[in-house]
């Protein structure tokens, strides 16, 4: 008997004995198997390729399935964006990575060099993913009013380790939407998992459709904060500011738009069919958004026969209840802060512990912060480091015909009104009844 055979039948004695627990293994093996292919089977099953609804319809089901207040916005009419699959769809439920705190400087704004929001500088990208620096829709947009305080409100709250901003104002959901989110998002800063982004468009407030675009392409949920001040002295400081402009862009010329990438044809025609789009719901909604410069601010809001220009965008923007209405459609009122502007100037510590409230941060802001600067006129942060805001914040306002002033007040009073009645709170500007 050759060698082969003989190892083969003793193989096969040995088979015999260990018969039951190579069945039993067999088994096991096949069952193994079998579960992984059937889970392989489930996850390639035609309800997981659906690709994923956008986030304000996830939203939408979460908020209704925890029963919250929920404000319905009619679906993105829009038709050049479609979010598929990207990581601004990642459900918010997923568990934040706990991190260490910055190893460096605690008052720095975690992923940049720096404490506040003006000189975008990130830090390492080797330090941005130890400290989980990414780049998220806002949870916070301040959306208004122009020449209210909306930069002195952002600047001061860059400061809070909590918050960051983006340092530009975006002009996303108003001229630069056809660019898409991809080219918003990339523009918001990075910010780590505690903070809360920020960005900052005053025309915001009085553009068409921005409210149901917000409410559509970043969440239900987003908070807005408007902040609204004395209409009169609002308007003297749109046609001082806009006149400003004017008289520079004699000198200098248009001013280069930095943040809008050069545009094929096939976005210039985009960019055009939104502005078409744009312009008949500004028609259709009967809003005014183009400020119009007379000689004087008497003749850019007061016509030849006496009459107010409502029509002009200076004066318009004050008539703040009538947009503020088109926002609750969208939002529900405790989405929204109101702050009062006048009383901001006076006292910025209060506000700024009414944002962190809102926005839900911890408390930063105390009296140690700031320090009214004589010179200028207006607070300006003490701590953690110096600042004031530059010189076109705070401009000198010329002096006014009387009986425009009043006109003025007696055509804003009503609404001041009915802002009170819609917003439920009072405004410290309508304390004074100012006679000029
Ligand atoms: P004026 O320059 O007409 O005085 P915005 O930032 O929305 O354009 O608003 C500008 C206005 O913010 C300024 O208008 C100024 O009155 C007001 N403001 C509020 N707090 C300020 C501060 N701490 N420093 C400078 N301006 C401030």
């Amino acid at each position: 008997m050759s060698a082969f055979t003989y190892n083969a039948r003793k193989l096969c004695r040995l088979g015999k004995k260990t018969r039951p627990i190579l069945v039993m293994t067999t088994v096991c093996l096949f069952l193994l198997v079998f579960k992984k292919s059937l889970l392989k089977l489930q996850n390639d099953s035609p309800q997981q390729q659906v690709v994923q609804k956008p986030i304000h319809e996830r939203k939408l089901q979460e908020l209704k399935a925890a029963d919250q207040p929920v404000v319905t916005a009619p679906k993105n009419t829009s038709f050049h964006f479609q979010r598929t699959n990207n990581k601004l769809n990642k459900p918010k439920s997923k568990p934040v990575k706990k991190l260490k705190e910055p190893d460096d400087d605690q008052n720095a704004n975690q992923c940049y060099q720096m404490r506040d929001c003006s000189r975008m500088k990130p830090v390492s990208p080797k330090l941005r993913k130890k400290r989980g620096c990414e780049k998220r829709l806002p949870d916070t947009l301040i959306v208004g009013v122009k020449k209210a305080g909306t930069s002195a409100l952002k600047s001061f709250l860059c400061f809070h380790p909590d918050v960051i901003a983006s340092h530009f104002e975006l002009h996303y959901f108003d001229v630069r939407y056809f660019l898409g989110i991809e080219w918003y998002l990339d523009n918001l800063p990075y910010a780590t998992p505690k903070q809360k982004v920020m960005e900052k468009t005053p025309k915001y407030f009085i553009y068409p459709d921005v409210p149901r675009k917000i409410c559509d392409d970043i969440s239900p949920s987003v908070k807005i904060i408007i902040i609204v001040r004395d209409p009169v002295t609002r308007a003297i400081s749109d046609y001082v500011h806009e006149d400003e402009s004017r008289e520079r862009m004699k000198v200098e010329g248009q001013r280069k738009d930095r943040l809008t990438p050069s545009l094929s044809p096939e976005m210039e025609a985009i960019r055009n069919i939104h502005r078409r789009i744009d312009k008949q719901n500004i028609e259709r909604a009967g809003l005014n958004i183009f400020p119009k410069l007379g000689e004087t601010f008497e003749d850019s809001v007061v016509d030849a026969n006496g009459d107010v220009v409502r029509t002009n965008a200076i004066v318009d923007s004050g008539i703040y209840v009538v947009h503020i209405l088109r926002w609750l459609e969208y939002f529900p009122r405790n989405q929204i802060l109101i702050i009062d502007g006048d009383a901001f100037i006076k006292d910025p510590v209060p506000v700024l512990q009414q944002v962190e409230n809102f926005i839900g941060v911890s408390s930063y802001f105390s009296r140690d912060n700031f320090y009214f600067d004589e010179e200028k006129h207006f607070y300006c942060v003490s701590k953690p480091e110096k600042s004031c805001m530059p010189k076109v914040k705070g401009r000198k306002h010329p002096n006014i015909d009387p009986k425009v002033l009043k006109k003025l007040r007696e055509f804003y009073k009503p609404y001041d009104k009915w802002l009170v009645e819609v917003t439920g709170q009072n405004y410290t500007w309508m304390k004074y009844d100012k006679e000029f």
